[in-house]
């Protein structure tokens, strides 16, 4: 299809410094758990970006010296010449596909834990990191240490330059850099020039720019990553004041201005909490200081919404992580005119959990993601059938869904066979509960895919027994069946089923309520599961004007999501609305009037009156069919059936992501040779010549 000529804008060329990027697309920093320590990984991911027309590709924070190591998480690390080979096979994976490659210098101040390096943090003043709680502080630099560290700096641009890097940024987004602490009032106590005025605070920030620029900046382009806002008020910078007074101080230094908000759960806020385009309001008066190009984010996955940002004068270039993430050709489809081919971001934060966990980046929209290298999986090119086989696959939630795509694409006859009418599953039920609306795009993106198919067959409303698997006549059958949640109460707390949850009025699932079962006041929404639902459960239900308390064995409410930045959040929202928080305390007993709660430490009972109790501890495979397939086996293998596997949530339950990775796993390898072994390539430690014991 040709491109819409509405979106013609954002193919043009814009100009940053010395160079030129051949479109607005800017795919800005993001870590992925591969970082230095998984460079091959790393390279093919960034490799892929550009392939699919981004014309700035960016790595994530890259640490400049040992004193900013923020071990235990893997960022890119570029502490001296030895890196610059890993972070050059990034360069040359972008290049190859004519993007520009863009390197964000990080010195993490009092951020760095040393735990590696074990060298002290530094920082303006003598100070506690406020993001840790590690019984360690950052020392005060004497102007001694702020000329070591401009050199640093430099050095790090000057070796970025040779790693083959286009555009060098000078980081003070995030209060994650030095730069940042230095502008920041509260951290910044300094008497000398470097402290009191904000023109002082801001004076460590125009040095790195002008060492950076005369450094590099012949060939290179000096970006700024600036928060223009903190989000706190009068405690931080603010975009109607500080924020808005150091982009007019420094309006023309760099060559790009890359303007966002901070703290970092602010500026990848999900779904639930901001919508598409959230940061505008902070950062539209950016282009009204600078002549300068300028960058910005806010989750944009649609063409017009960036086509308004640019002809509105906001943005000049359209920044995105998480869209490039979920979907990294989303430029090009929309150069192809196929707009709704893009996989939209549902803006749930699963790729932010890598970094968290140190692991490789995950995605719930894009299975592929953090794949590229290690198992060779593209996001757009999957392996042509190899035989004749035809599938039925049963169940068309997110497993079988994407199961269905994949193997739609390869080309084989299959069948998908959904016992509601609704399809979906539990992202269907999921996506209609507060703020999680875009969660549907999981399904939605699949189903448009599907429809195109004609080798694809959906049947809704259709419950498959055995006889019909039997007789259907598909060579491989897929169970992707899903999950239900259990009401016993077993879980992470309680091994054995909780006294008075078998009762028969009074005790909900999360699904009953999803259902629209009518609960009585007071409600107990017990969460042992640690994830978004029993917040989001104790939510509704108070939104629907009922007295909620959240019990938790946890201290702190859906404790997980500490891991997709949402925690806080939650908290906030769940006191604001008047939901009661009983942390650190498990159920032991409900009667229909009353739970009984202990407490986690010191195993002593409290009552709590409540009527309904919902609860969310753990989930249970739907493997009825499962069961009585594998019962009779003798009649499937003589039907003809060359295999049944069980993908997804009916095999072990998880998240989202999880299940949409098993069924496109499944899609990909069924038809490889079996292992029990490590099932992708791996990178191990380089050992050169000369190393030894
Ligand atoms: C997984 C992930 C990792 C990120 N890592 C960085 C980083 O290393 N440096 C940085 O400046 N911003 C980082 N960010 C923030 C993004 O650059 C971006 O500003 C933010 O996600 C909002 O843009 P988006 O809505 O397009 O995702 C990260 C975001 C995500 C989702
Ligand atoms: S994991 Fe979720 S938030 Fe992150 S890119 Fe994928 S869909 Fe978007």
């Amino acid at each position: 299809m040709p491109r819409d000529p509405r979106h013609d804008i954002l193919f043009e060329p814009i100009r940053i410094g010395p160079l030129t990027a051949k479109n607005r697309f800017y795919q800005v920093p993001h870590c992925n758990g591969m970082g230095y320590a998984r460079p091959l990984s790393h390279a093919a991911m960034r490799g892929v970006k550009a392939e699919g027309g981004w014309a700035v590709v960016s790595t994530e924070e890259v640490e400049i010296h040992p004193s900013s190591d923020v071990s235990p998480y893997i960022e890119g690390r570029l502490w001296d010449d030895h890196d610059i080979p890993a972070l050059a096979l990034m360069t040359e994976a972008i290049h190859r596909y004519g993007a520009l490659a863009a390197i964000e210098l990080v010195h993490a101040g009092m951020n760095a834990s040393n735990l590696y390096s074990r060298e002290t943090a530094l920082a303006p003043s003598h100070i506690a990191n406020p993001a840790s709680y590690a019984p360690a502080q950052a020392r005060a630099m004497t102007k001694a240490d702020i000329r070591t560290y401009r050199r640093w700096h430099r050095e790090a641009a000057l070796r970025a330059r040779r790693a083959g890097f286009n555009i060098i940024y000078v980081y003070a987004g995030h209060g994650l850099s030095l730069p940042m602490h230095f502008l920041q009032a509260r951290h910044n106590h300094r008497t000398d020039e470097y402290g009191g005025s904000l023109a002082n605070r801001a004076r460590l920030l125009r040095e790195l720019l002008e060492d950076t620029k005369e450094a590099v900046g012949t060939d290179c382009a000096v970006a700024l990553r600036f928060a223009v806002d903190e989000l706190r008020g009068d405690d931080g910078i603010r975009s109607a004041g500080e924020g808005r007074e150091v982009v007019a101080l420094l309006a023309e230094l760099p060559d790009l201005w890359d303007v966002n908000v901070s703290d970092w759960s602010n500026d990848s806020m999900t779904s639930r909490f901001a919508p598409e385009g959230y940061q505008e309001d902070f950062v539209r008066f950016v282009k009204t200081v600078t002549t300068k190009p300028v960058v910005g984010v806010g989750r944009f996955t649609s063409p017009d919404t960036m086509v308004s940002q640019i002809r509105r004068g906001v943005l000049d270039l359209i920044g995105a992580a998480r869209p490039s993430i979920a979907d990294p050709f989303l430029p090009k489809k929309i150069d192809d005119g196929d707009i709704d081919d893009i996989r939209e971001c549902i803006g749930c934060n699963i790729c932010v959990t890598g970094d968290h966990t140190m692991t490789p980046i995950r995605c719930t929209q894009n299975p592929t993601m953090g794949e590229e290298w290690r198992k060779g999986w593209h996001p757009e090119r999957i392996p042509q059938r190899t035989g004749e086989d035809s599938f039925l696959i049963v169940g068309a939630g997110p497993t079988g869904l994407e199961c269905a795509r994949m193997l739609g694409r390869r080309g084989y006859a299959v069948s998908l066979a959904e016992a509601e009418d609704e399809l979906g599953g539990r992202v269907t039920r999921e996506s209609r509960l507060p703020g999680l609306a875009a969660w549907a795009r999981v399904r939605d993106y699949r189903l448009n895919q599907l429809n195109k198919m004609p080798n694809v067959d959906v049947y809704r409303g259709s419950r498959v027994t055995v006889d019909q698997v039997l007789s259907f006549g598909a060579t491989r059958i897929v169970l992707a069946t899903g999950a239900r949640w259990r009401r016993d109460g077993v879980g992470r707390s309680n091994s054995r089923p909780i006294r008075g949850f078998d009762r028969s009025a009074g005790i909900f699932s999360p699904e009953d309520v999803m259902h629209g079962a009518h609960l009585a006041g007071p409600v107990i929404v017990f969460d042992d599961d640690h994830y978004y639902l029993g917040g989001i459960l104790a939510e509704k239900l108070r939104t629907s004007g009922l007295e909620v308390t959240l019990v938790t064995p946890a201290n702190c409410v859906s404790a997980w999501t500490v891991n997709t930045l949402e925690q806080d959040a939650i908290h906030k929202r769940l006191m604001t609305l008047g939901v009661e928080i009983a942390t650190s305390r498990n159920i032991v007993e409900f009667n229909g009037e009353h739970a009984v709660l202990q407490c986690m430490f010191s195993g002593r009972n409290s009552t709590l009156p409540a009527s309904s109790l919902v609860s969310v501890t753990a989930r249970l495979p739907n493997d009825v069919l499962a069961h009585a397939l594998a019962e009779a086996d003798a009649a499937v293998g003589a039907s003809g059936i060359l295999s049944v596997t069980s993908i997804g949530d009916c095999l072990a339950p998880s998240t989202i992501a999880a299940a949409v990775y098993s069924g496109h796993r499944y899609a990909r390898e069924f038809d490889l040779p079996e292992t029990d072994g490590v099932a992708f390539r791996r990178e191990h430690p380089n050992l050169t010549a000369g190393d030894s014991l």
